[in-house]
């Protein structure tokens, strides 16, 4: 009796506490390489990820998945965690949400392990410090754009867009822009009632008020009421980089530099 009780304290105290009894081992994948899983993980990867990471799991709006190097960890338990629960405040959703069952993730993972390799020929392009200065120099990227806390504001941060977005994406963004916009930088002109005409990012807008960061990184408010006209841009205020701004080799370059932050 006595020794049940101090079992029951012992437990309640370590529960509390947060401690484990037994130390777990790290779960590790049941079905690595098995090949009934790893045709059950891609056809999964088409049905829930491939929109975002692409068929080829080398990314679009997520990142490329083949590299074999994951920020957020590349073992077995870590790439469960990120796929089950998916990473707080970003696009990545979990698994969890779309009811996947822990075998499905598995085989997700299995699947996923079959795609690495040695980092890409493509990927292994362009130099990292000449894009540093074209960033901060001819290419005025930094203008509009934070790195680690130095640069503009009229753009999002880039600190880690380098990671977060395949090479493809990153392309497609730097070369015609206006394809799609990031929340908080949509494109806008402001006219007022005399007429005047404001350019900037929309930053927050409720029915009665509207906030804008103009061209010149003042934050600027007004009521709709005192405005003639709110004008949706269909054209990002960033200039589309096409091959006369930035050649197909300097673009490498910049984009090797993002990767490298
Ligand atoms: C709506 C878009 C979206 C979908 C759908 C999506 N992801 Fe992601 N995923 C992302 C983004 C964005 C990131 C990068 C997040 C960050 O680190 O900022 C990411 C990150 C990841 C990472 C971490 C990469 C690393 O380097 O650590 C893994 C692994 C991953 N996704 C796997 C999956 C799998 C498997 C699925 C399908 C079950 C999936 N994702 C579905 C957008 C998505
Ligand atoms: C005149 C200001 C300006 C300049 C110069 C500029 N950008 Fe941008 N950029 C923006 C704005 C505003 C956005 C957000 C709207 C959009 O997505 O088009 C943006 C978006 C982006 C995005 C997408 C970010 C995301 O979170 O989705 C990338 C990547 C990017 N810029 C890279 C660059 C690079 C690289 C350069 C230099 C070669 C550059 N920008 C030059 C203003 C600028």
């Amino acid at each position: 009796m006595r020794k049940l009780t101090w079992w029951t304290m012992a437990i309640v105290i370590g529960l509390a506490a947060g401690v484990p009894f037994a130390q777990q081992p790290e779960p590790t994948n049941p079905v690595q390489g098995n090949a009934q899983a790893i045709d059950q993980g891609q056809q999964l990867f088409r049905l829930s990820c491939a929109s975002c990471h692409g068929l080829n799991a080398k990314g679009l709006r997520g990142p490329d998945l083949t590299t074999g190097q994951f920020v957020r960890g590349g073992s077995d338990s870590q790439l469960f965690r990120t796929v089950m629960q998916g990473i707080p405040g970003t696009d990545m959703p979990g698994a969890q949400f779309s009811d996947a069952t822990p075998d499905q993730v598995w085989a997700l993972i299995a699947y996923l392990r079959t795609l690495s390799g040695p980092a890409s020929e493509e990927e292994a392009r362009g130099n990292a410090q000449n894009g540093e200065t074209l960033f901060w120099g001819k290419a005025t990227c930094g203008q509009c754009h934070m790195v680690r806390g130095r640069g503009g504001r009229l753009g999002p941060d880039l600190s880690r867009i380098g990671v977060t977005r395949s090479r493809t994406a990153l392309i497609k963004e730097i070369r015609t822009p206006s394809g799609s916009f990031t929340d908080g930088f949509w494109p806008v002109t402001v006219v007022s009632r005399d007429g005047r005409r404001i350019r900037g990012v929309r930053k927050n807008e409720d029915p009665f008020s509207l906030q804008i960061m103009d061209t010149n990184e003042r934050i600027q408010s007004f009521d709709h009421s005192d405005l003639r006209e709110v004008v949706r841009e269909k054209s990002s205020l960033m200039p589309d980089y096409g091959a006369d701004r930035l050649t197909d080799a300097e673009l490498d370059d910049v984009i090797r530099y993002l990767r490298s932050l």
